[in-house]
C-alpha cells in the first residue's frame, strides 16, 4: 500500500506522506501543505480530518467496533468495574490489585467538597439545567487546588487532579440533584465503593440510608463504562483543544462539559426522552414520528439516532437496549417509553430515509429508559454521561499532555468576507 499521496495544484506534483495506523487507518498527512503549497484544506465538520494520532480508542463505524487500548467493549463491560476500566483508559492497562486499591482510595479521599464550594449551589437557580452547575463547578475546583494548575504537570500531579475529577464529578452530581428537590446534601461514605457512595449521595435521607441494590448498581457499571470514552467525539476534542493551550485539567474538562450538553451531542439523551414522552402522550403513533423525521420541511430528528462514525449499529446500543429490558423486568417496571422506542426502532430501520443514510440507534436512544428505572431525572441524563466519559476526556488531555508534537490547536480558515475598503462615515459626529 503506498507510504505517498500525490496531489496536483497548478499543474505541479507535490508528494504528502501517508500515516498508517495500528488497525491499518491511513491518512494523509498535511501537516507541510501550506508551507508547500499556499493552500489549506476545508473540511466542515472535520468529518474527514483527524487531529491527532491517539492508543486509547478505536472506534470502526462500519463494522460496529468500539475497543478500549485493544479490549472490546463488551468484554470489559462483561468483566471490569468501571474504575478498572478509567485505569485502563487512563495508565494503558488494566491495574494489579495494588494499583486498582490506590487508585480507588484515592477517591474515597477526594470524595467531599470544600465547604465554600457548596455555597455555591444556594446562588444557583433551582430549576437551572444541572449541567450548567456542573461545568462551573468542575472548573471552580482550580480555585480550590492552586497546587494542581501546573501547565505542564507531573505524573504525579495529573493522578492527583484525576482523582479530584473522577471522585467530585459524582458528589457534584449528586448535590445538583439535591438542590434540584429541594433536599439538603447528603455526604460521601468511605465505606462505599465508587457507585453505591453516587447512590448514596443521591437518594439516602439523613435519617435513612438508600437501600443498595446490586441490580442498579450493575445497571449503572454498565451505563457508564459505556460512555468512558469514544476517541475524538465532540467534547474530548474540545478537552484536548483548551488544553493545547496549557489550560489546566479542571479548565479544560470544564469546556468538555460544556461541549456534551450540546443536543447532538450528550444532551440527546435527555432529548430521546422527552421525544419518547410525547410520541406516549400523543397516542403513540411512532409511524407519525418517522415521517416527521424524513419530512425535509421540518427540522425534527429522531434523537438517538444516527452517528457521525457508525455506519452501523452503535455496539452500545446493543448492550444497553439489553441491559434496560433486563434491568426494567428485574424491578417488575413496565415503562411504555421503553416499548415505544423498541417500535420507532423497528419503524425507523425498515424504512428506506434511514437504511441508506445509515442512520442506526446510538448510546443515547435506551440509555435514559434505564435512568428513569433508577429514579434519576431527565434533566440529569447529560451529567450521568459526563460522569461516565470522565475517564476519556483525562485520558485523552494526559495523553496530548505527553506527546513532545503536542502544538496549540488553532486551524485555519477561508475567508469569505468584504474584500478591501475605506472608512466611510456612516453616522454624522
Ligand atoms: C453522541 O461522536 C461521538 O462519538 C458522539 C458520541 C460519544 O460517545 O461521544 O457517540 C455520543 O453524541 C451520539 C449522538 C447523539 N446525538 C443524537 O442522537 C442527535 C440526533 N442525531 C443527529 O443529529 C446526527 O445523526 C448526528 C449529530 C449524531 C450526526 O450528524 P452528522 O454526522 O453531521 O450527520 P448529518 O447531520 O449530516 O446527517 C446526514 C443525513 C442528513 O440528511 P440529508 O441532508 O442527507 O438528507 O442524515 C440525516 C440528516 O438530516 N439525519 C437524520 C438524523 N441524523 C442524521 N435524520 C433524522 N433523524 C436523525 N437523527
Amino acid at each position: 500500500m503506498a507510504d505517498k499521496a500525490q496531489i496536483i495544484i497548478e499543474g505541479k506534483t507535490y508528494e504528502l506522506p501517508v500515516i498508517v495506523g495500528t488497525e491499518n487507518e491511513r491518512a494523509v498527512d498535511i501537516s507541510k501543505l501550506r508551507a508547500e503549497t499556499s493552500y489549506i484544506t476545508l473540511d466542515n465538520g472535520f468529518g474527514n480530518t483527524g487531529a491527532c494520532t491517539s492508543a486509547i480508542t478505536f472506534l470502526d463505524g462500519e463494522l460496529g467496533i468500539l475497543r478500549y487500548r485493544g479490549f472490546p467493549v463488551e468484554q470489559i463491560a462483561e468483566h471490569c468495574t468501571f474504575i478498572e476500566t478509567a485505569y485502563l483508559l487512563i495508565y494503558g492497562e488494566l491495574p494489579t490489585q495494588t494499583q486498582l486499591d490506590d487508585f480507588s482510595n484515592s477517591f474515597t479521599k477526594q470524595a467531599g467538597l470544600h465547604k465554600d464550594m457548596l455555597n455555591f449551589f444556594d446562588g444557583y437557580p433551582k430549576s437551572g439545567h444541572p449541567m450548567g452547575l456542573l461545568s462551573a463547578m468542575v472548573c471552580s475546583l482550580s480555585g480550590y487546588y492552586p497546587e494542581l494548575l501546573n501547565p505542564e504537570p507531573s505524573q504525579d500531579e495529573m493522578k492527583r487532579t484525576a482523582a479530584q475529577l473522577l471522585s467530585k464529578v459524582r458528589t457534584i452530581a449528586a448535590c445538583t440533584y439535591r438542590k434540584s428537590v429541594g433536599q439538603t446534601f447528603v455526604p460521601p461514605r468511605e465505606d462505599l465503593k465508587y457507585i453505591p457512595n453516587f447512590l448514596h449521595m443521591m437518594f439516602s435521607s439523613p435519617n435513612k440510608d438508600y437501600k443498595i441494590d446490586d441490580t442498579v448498581v450493575d445497571a449503572l457499571r454498565v451505563l457508564l463504562i459505556l460512555h468512558a470514552d469514544h476517541e475524538q467525539n465532540c467534547s474530548t476534542s474540545t478537552v484536548r483543544l483548551v488544553g493545547s493551550s496549557w489550560a489546566n485539567m479542571f479548565a479544560s474538562i470544564s469546556a468538555g462539559v460544556c461541549a456534551l450538553w450540546g443536543p447532538l451531542h450528550g444532551g440527546a439523551n435527555q432529548e430521546v426522552i422527552e421525544m419518547l414522552e410525547e410520541i406516549h402522550k400523543n397516542g403513540g403513533n411512532v409511524q407519525q414520528y418517522v415521517d416527521k423525521a424524513k419530512d425535509p420541511n421540518s427540522n425534527f430528528r429522531l434523537m438517538g439516532f444516527g452517528h457521525r462514525v457508525y455506519k452501523n449499529f452503535d455496539p452500545r446500543a446493543k448492550i444497553i437496549k439489553k441491559c434496560a429490558d433486563d434491568l426494567l423486568n428485574k424491578m417488575g417496571i413496565h415503562d411504555p417509553l421503553l416499548d415505544i422506542a423498541m417500535q420507532l426502532e423497528a419503524a425507523a430501520l425498515k424504512d428506506e430515509y434511514f437504511i441508506k443514510r445509515k442512520l442506526y440507534p446510538n448510546v443515547d436512544f435506551y440509555s435514559g429508559i434505564i435512568y428513569k428505572a433508577i429514579g434519576i431525572p431527565k434533566e440529569m441524563f447529560t451529567v450521568m454521561f459526563a460522569i461516565g466519559r470522565m475517564p476519556g476526556w483525562i485520558a485523552h488531555w494526559k495523553e496530548m499532555k505527553e506527546n513532545p508534537n503536542s502544538k496549540i490547536c488553532r486551524p485555519r480558515q477561508i475567508y469569505v468576507g468584504k474584500t478591501k475598503r475605506d472608512f466611510v462615515p456612516v453616522t454624522s459626529r
